[in-house]
This record gives C-alpha cells, sequence and structure tokens, in this order.
C-alpha cells in the first residue's frame, strides 16, 4: 500500500507541477469567487468575533467618526461582549493605516513583566515549570495594555471624542445585552475556572451560580463603572485613581506581583511595522515582539519562489510546501524572536529575500524534511487559547487590524473585584524554561526569558495589504501558535488565488509549528490528499485541541476593498457569533 502511494506521489510530485497540471488541463480555470460571498458595503465596515461589538463600531462609524474611532469603540465593546478574549485587563497589536498620510502605525499595547518578575519564577524546587503558577495564578498576569493602546489610538488618530467612542461599551455594560448562545456555551464550559474565583462566579454567572441561558439579559455594573472612569479621564482613568487601587489590591491578595509602579510605568510603543512583497502585493505586518509579522513575510518570501496556483489549492504539493516553510519559520521563532526592547531580533535577515531562497533549496519537494533534521538558522548575516481580531474600513480608506487578548480563555480567570473585568495569563508566553513548551506547544530560549519590564513573544498577526499603493485588506486571527499559519494562509488564499473574503477564509486550512512534528489538517481536505501527504513522510493528524478544545485552526476577520471600490468582508465561521457590520 505504502509502496504504490509512494509510487502515485513520485508520478505526481517528483517531476514537480508538471504531473499535477497534466492531469488538471481539463479545468484550466478555477475560480474561486463564486464558492463563497462576502458581507458587501459601499462606505465602511466592521468585522469582530461578537454581533455587539462590531454593531457598536458601525455606530461610531455612522455618527461620522474613522475606522481607528470604530475599532477602538469595538475593541471596548468585546470587552464586555467577548470577555473571553475582548478585555481591558490584557494586550495586543494595532495596525492603523492613515490614508491622508499614507502612512501604517503599528502599535504595540502587549503587557510588560512586572517589576518584581524574574527569569526563573515559574521554575519549581526541581528546576520543572510550575504550569499552574505560569498559567493561572495571579503571577501569570503582565501589566494591562489594552487601555493604553486602545485611548492612545483614540487620541492621535482617531476623529471623535473618547467619550463618545466608548459609550456604545458603556450602555452594553450598564443596560447589559441579551446573552447570546456563543458566550452562553463559553461560559458553561468555563465554569469550573471561572467559579473557582468568587469575583469572576459573582461576574459572569447568576446568584444561583448558574451559567446565565441564550435570552436573558446579562448585567455588569462594575465593568460599567471602569469603562466610565476611563470614558471620562481616559488612560489615567485605568493606570491611576481607583482602578489602579483595586488591580493591586486583587494582586496582594493573592501572589501578584503587580503594583502601582509598573502601572504608572506602562506604555504603548509605535514600532516601524513589518514590511515584505509577494508578487504584487506589499504586505505590511507587526513587528516584535510580535514573530507573526517576521514568520508571515519569511514564509511568503519562501512560497513566492514556486508557481502555487499551477499546484491547485490545498493540493498535497501545495500543502507540502507550506508545512515545510512552516517548520523552518518556527525553527527559527525559537532562537530569535523576543522583545526587541531587551534583544536583538534579526528582522532584516530573516525577512530577507535571499534567506528564504537558502531556506527554499533545502526543501524537498517529494518527502518532508522530518523537524529533528531542522534547526534554527546557526548563524544569520549580520544586518544594520482566545485572542480575538477585528478589522474595520471607512469610506476613506482608512484601515485598521487589531488583535487582543487575554491569553487563554477569559486569561487566568481571576476578576478584578470592584472593577469587574479579567485578567490576563501572559506570563505564560514567555519562555519559563529553555526548551520547554508554553500552553501552545511553543519553545524558546533566551530571546524569550522572563525579565522585568519586558513583553513576552507573541505570535498574534495583525497585516495589511496594498497594492498598486492602494489599501486592499485588513486582517488576523486568534489560534494562539495557529494564528501565524491562518493569516499566511487567508493571505496567499487572496494573492495567490485570487479569492474573495468569504472564500479566503472558509477554505480549509493547515498548521505545522517545526515542534511536535505533526502536520495538522482541518476537516474538509480528502482523505487523497491525506494520504498523498503521509506517503510523503508528513505525520498527519486532524485538528489538535491547540486552543484548547476548539476543533478548529483559528478564526479571521477579514475585509477587503475591492478594485470597484466596493468593500467585502467576512467573518470566519468557523466559531459561533462573529458578524460583519456594515453600511
Ligand atoms: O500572544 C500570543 O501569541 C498568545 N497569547 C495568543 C493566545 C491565543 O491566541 C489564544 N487562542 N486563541
Amino acid at each position: 500500500m505504502r509502496n504504490l502511494l509512494s509510487l502515485l506521489v513520485s508520478l505526481m510530485l517528483l517531476g514537480g507541477a508538471a504531473g499535477h497540471l497534466a492531469a488538471q488541463t481539463a479545468t484550466p480555470v478555477i475560480s474561486y469567487n463564486t464558492q463563497f460571498h462576502p458581507t458587501l458595503a459601499r462606505r465602511g465596515m466592521v468585522v469582530s468575533q461578537d454581533k455587539h461589538a462590531s454593531e457598536a463600531g458601525l455606530e461610531i462609524l455612522r455618527m461620522g467618526g474613522n475606522a481607528i474611532d470604530a475599532a477602538v469603540a469595538t475593541g471596548f465593546a468585546l470587552a464586555v461582549t467577548h470577555p473571553q478574549a475582548g478585555n481591558l485587563g490584557g494586550g495586543g497589536f494595532m495596525l492603523i493605516y492613515l490614508k491622508s498620510e499614507d502612512r501604517v502605525i503599528a502599535l504595540d499595547y502587549r503587557e510588560m513583566a512586572p517589576r518584581a518578575a524574574s527569569r526563573d519564577m515559574f521554575l519549581n524546587a526541581g528546576g520543572d515549570v510550575d504550569n499552574r503558577r505560569a498559567r493561572f495564578s495571579m503571577q501569570s498576569s503582565g501589566v494591562p495594555g489594552t487601555v493604553m493602546g486602545l485611548t492612545d489610538a483614540q487620541a492621535k488618530y482617531g476623529a471623535l471624542p473618547l467619550s463618545a467612542v466608548m459609550a456604545p461599551a458603556v450602555r452594553l455594560a450598564d443596560e447589559g445585552f441579551i446573552m447570546n448562545w456563543a458566550l452562553s456555551a463559553s461560559l458553561s464550559r468555563y465554569r469550573e475556572r471561572l467559579g473557582a474565583d468568587p469575583v469572576s462566579l459573582k461576574q459572569y454567572f447568576k446568584a444561583d451560580g448558574s451559567p446565565y441561558q441564550q435570552g436573558e439579559l446579562f448585567q455588569q455594573p462594575d465593568l460599567a463603572k471602569t469603562l466610565t472612569e476611563i470614558a471620562a479621564k481616559g488612560a489615567a482613568g485605568f493606570y491611576q485613581g481607583w482602578v489602579a487601587d483595586r488591580i493591586v489590591e486583587t494582586m496582594k491578595s493573592s501572589d501578584g506581583l503587580i503594583r502601582h509602579e509598573d502601572l504608572l510605568n506602562y506604555v504603548a510603543k509605535e514600532r516601524d511595522a513589518i514590511s515584505g512583497t509577494f508578487r504584487d502585493y506589499s504586505v505590511v505586518a507587526m513587528p516584535p515582539p510580535s514573530s507573526g509579522g517576521v514568520h508571515v513575510v519569511q514564509m511568503l518570501n519562501v512560497l513566492e519562489g514556486w508557481d502555487l496556483k499551477s499546484l491547485g489549492h490545498n493540493s498535497a504539493s501545495y500543502i507540502h510546501r507550506l508545512t515545510e516553510s512552516m517548520k523552518y519559520a518556527y525553527a527559527d521563532r525559537s532562537k530569535y524572536l523576543g522583545d526587541p526592547d531587551f534583544f536583538k531580533v534579526p528582522i532584516t535577515a530573516l525577512t530577507d529575500k535571499g534567506y528564504a531562497g537558502t531556506i527554499r533549496g533545502k526543501i524537498k519537494l517529494d518527502a518532508a524534511t522530518p523537524s529533528t533534521d531542522i534547526a534554527p538558522a546557526p548563524e544569520l548575516p549580520d544586518e544594520s487559547k482566545d485572542t480575538t481580531h477585528f478589522s474595520t474600513m471607512d469610506a476613506a480608506g482608512n484601515m485598521v487590524s487589531n488583535t487582543y487578548t487575554l491569553n487563554f480563555s477569559y486569561g487566568n480567570g481571576r476578576t478584578v473585584a470592584g472593577a469587574g473585568f479579567l485578567l490576563n495569563n501572559e506570563m505564560d508566553d514567555f519562555s519559563a524554561k529553555p526548551g520547554t513548551p508554553n500552553g501552545f506547544g511553543l519553545i524558546g530560549g533566551v530571546a524569550n526569558a522572563i525579565e522585568p519590564g519586558k513583553r513576552p513573544l507573541s505570535s498574534m498577526t495583525p497585516v495589511l495589504l496594498f497594492k498598486d499603493g492602494q489599501p486592499v485588506m485588513a486582517t488576523g486571527s486568534p489560534g494562539g501558535s495557529t494564528i501565524i499559519t491562518a493569516v499566511l494562509q487567508t493571505v496567499l488564499n487572496v494573492m495567490e488565488f485570487d479569492m474573495n473574503a468569504a472564500t479566503a477564509t472558509a477554505r480549509p486550512r493547515i498548521h505545522h509549528q517545526w515542534f511536535p512534528d505533526r502536520l495538522i489538517l482541518e476537516p474538509g481536505h480528502s482523505v487523497d490528499t491525506r494520504l498523498l501527504l503521509a506517503a510523503m513522510g508528513h505525520s498527519v493528524s486532524a485538528v489538535a485541541s491547540y486552543n484548547e478544545g476548539e476543533r478548529v485552526l483559528g478564526a479571521t476577520m477579514t475585509i477587503i476593498r475591492r478594485p470597484d471600490g466596493l468593500i467585502a468582508g467576512s467573518a470566519d465561521p468557523r466559531r459561533p457569533g462573529a458578524y460583519a457590520a456594515a453600511y
């Protein structure tokens, strides 16, 4: 059987694309654009994981707000309606395209390690990582960045007052909203983790401790007070004053490390975006401490050297090339990526087309290279579990691509008493011990070791695409370590396979992250493809639970501006509740 398969593989793959192409001559033109339809609009759009939040952004667009105002409104609203990942107590990344200045801003509002953090803080007496402390204790929280990020973006690039932009979020918390199925089911699933904290239990469950059912009113008065304070005072309403007092009290009530000084010292940073090209597209993405931008560009550079379109979308030969590119990128990630304020990340070398050519040269077209045979580049040339994404676009052509998170769903599960928001467990994104995998199976070393004031390495990958100098697409995804590969495939679907937003979103995805040496296929890939890949030596598995039981790879929120001027968007159908609001 295996020999037969090998023969088949040899026939189809050893001869390069030729054999495959010959087999396809009966259907030379493949148009993907009538398969699924995106939401279409003339003026503006907001795509997020939750309908209330998308509509909050749309309300702001209709009032005359720009894409940045809409993004900030959506970000604050998600903190109310999508507490799995929408947050005040976490952090993230925002890419902003300002049409009038033809400029991209890469805003880093990732959490920072508190001053009292130290390299070995999560090791137990035996020198092993104590996963409970790294993931579910107060110590797992980094200093939150979301409120600084959203208010900075609003103050510098928004058009409306902060209080107006935050009004929908305040209203959703204060008046409440009707619980939808997605949140009700999620809260039931996390009843045990959230119920372990009396404050979270009170905030997210009924007085008798039972979960709210779909159709019931859900109000969050403490959160409404916090949002009102921020709406009135900006970031000072969170990093100083009574909200800051509540955060520090909550930290002290357990073993938490965050103090007033940490909150006062928190800064969101504008960084130079990562830029790359793929054929006639420009790709603009988030720089470190996100690893996503560097590696999406690195993998696109490798893949650009092959005519992928002729191989056929999701053919075994296409998936093989994707997979091998992913292994090299994640190997380099483990060694070279970290917070650029603490570690010199070789961005130019990693995103260099020549280096990509070297990787391409090592990739065998007919066989998988075992991950144990792949190591991070020994030298580079010198050079000078829930997260959520939303995208916005306005009539003027401004766009925002924002991914933010608490890390796992509901972060560390602990709510700040009296202030009504959950705390992150982002400290687990550091490499607590070289070579020991974190909650997403990712390994790292010194580049991503814990240091006070440092930001943990992230996989969050907001991306913007441009063509002929014009803004054409904003996208991004949750999914921990699978974020980078989900985003890669979504942009390839558009740039290489000419798919529309909906089709590019819906098509089945794959994932490989070097270690574990496992090629994950989403449902929807054919058995033939699976067998061909297995025969090439890939250890193929169905979707694993990187994301705490989710059976999917990512959940992209995409907006595309079409050549005819229409705005086309797609909320990923992989998770319930996502919605494209448009007008
Ligand atoms: O920043 C990161 O890479 C992770 N904290 C993201 C976590 C995540 O995406 C969870 N699941 N969807």
